[in-house]
């Protein structure tokens, strides 16, 4: 796969598309991780010398132009940490060519949310040439991992015009991502959690093939999920409130998780063991992030939002605790793991 450090980017401007689909509260961020791996990307091309670097994301499930969902407090963000960002409220036109103009070396502009324009999920050749064409990008560097999965005109028909390159965020989630599931060092365990058995139950059935031992937690283990092999195993108590609703794994199964975290040289972690927003049910998650976070000698891998989310706070409080990937790809992550095609790649393989 191409990366950016195989082209000579001195002078050149740069279009770079980062996923910067953070959760928002009250107009406020409420988790960067996004937004900090960009990091790396924005600081290798700025000490390459990249002339002109422009940012593109999208923002949420906008229907049209939404104005809490802009991505003004994205830029920011952006702008507290890495500095000499600005924002404009347009993807294209004489309003963003002017700022490209006055940007100087290494400065960096973040265009506004592409899918205020329907152009963008429809995957449309005009829209993304106009958007090239306003910025006179010469490079495209793709580092969204988390909307790689979709065919949408900044990660696919872009690709029709310019050259493309894969961010350093992207390199990393691909390649510790593909250690897990093309000659993972044994045993390999995978752990699931969460609630939606629908999105779990392909993940659970793909591993089969190459994890020595699964185990199914959090809200699909309490309605009822079936071991329909012996190497899966199902959580078999649980801590309820009064009316006696299951809402965290119990000492039996967390015993048995942690056993198993002992055995293993490759995890990945993927959906909360309970309902881990409430601290009263949150005991198997902090254990398995906590004994994850400290595990030396092994792949550790996290993925899913929530569980990211939980890992990034735990942090907070334990900044000793490491992990060899806390991925940023969500739904990105998931079919990357079950061997399908991410458009997103595609166009740079
Ligand atoms: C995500 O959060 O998974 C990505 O940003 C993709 O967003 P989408 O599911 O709205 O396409």
């Amino acid at each position: 796969m191409k990366t950016i450090r195989e082209i000579d980017l001195k002078d050149k401007t740069v279009l770079v598309r980062v996923d910067y689909n953070v959760p928002l509260e009250d107009g406020k961020i409420t988790d960067d991780l996004r937004i900090l791996a960009s990091l790396p990307t924005l600081e290798f091309l700025r000490e390459a010398g990249a002339k002109k670097i422009i940012l593109i994301s999208h923002l949420g499930r906008p229907e049209g132009a939404e104005p809490e969902l802009s991505l003004k407090v994205v830029a920011n963000r952006l702008n507290e940490l890495v500095g000499k960002v600005s924002f404009v409220s347009a993807v294209s036109g004489a309003e963003v060519s002017e700022k490209v103009n006055e940007l100087k070396d290494g400065e960096i502009l973040l265009l506004e949310n592409l899918r205020f324009y329907p152009g963008e999920e429809e995957n449309s050749k005009d829209f993304i040439r106009e958007i090239i064409e306003s910025t006179s990008a010469e490079v495209f560097v793709q580092d969204g991992f988390a909307v790689a999965h979709r065919a949408h005109a900044s990660t696919s028909a872009v690709a029709e015009f310019l050259p493309v390159f894969a961010g350093l965020l992207l390199e990393k989630e691909i390649i510790e991502l593909s250690k897990v599931i093309s000659e993972p060092e044994k045993p390999l365990l995978l752990i699931v959690g969460g609630s939606k058995v629908e999105d779990k139950a392909p993940l659970i059935e793909k591993f089969l093939g190459i994890a020595d031992k699964i185990i199914v937690g959090g809200k699909i283990a309490a309605d009822g999920y079936e071991a329909a092999d012996s190497k899966i195993y199902v959580a078999e108590d649980f801590d309820t409130d009064a009316e006696g609703a299951k809402l965290d794994v119990g000492p039996v199964a967390t015993a048995k998780i942690a056993e198993a975290i002992m055995d293993a040289k490759t995890i990945i972690w993927n959906g909360l063991l309970g309902k881990a927003e409430d601290p009263a049910y949150a005991t198997a998650s902090t254990i398995v992030a906590e004994m994850l976070g400290e595990k030396t000698g092994a792949e550790t891998v996290i993925c899913g939002g929530d569980t990211t989310g939980f890992v990034l706070n735990l942090m907070e409080e334990h900044p000793n605790l490491q992990y060899s990937l806390i991925s940023t790809g969500g739904g990105a992550a998931l079919e990357f793991l079950l061997g399908k095609e991410l458009q997103g790649i595609k166009v740079i393989e």
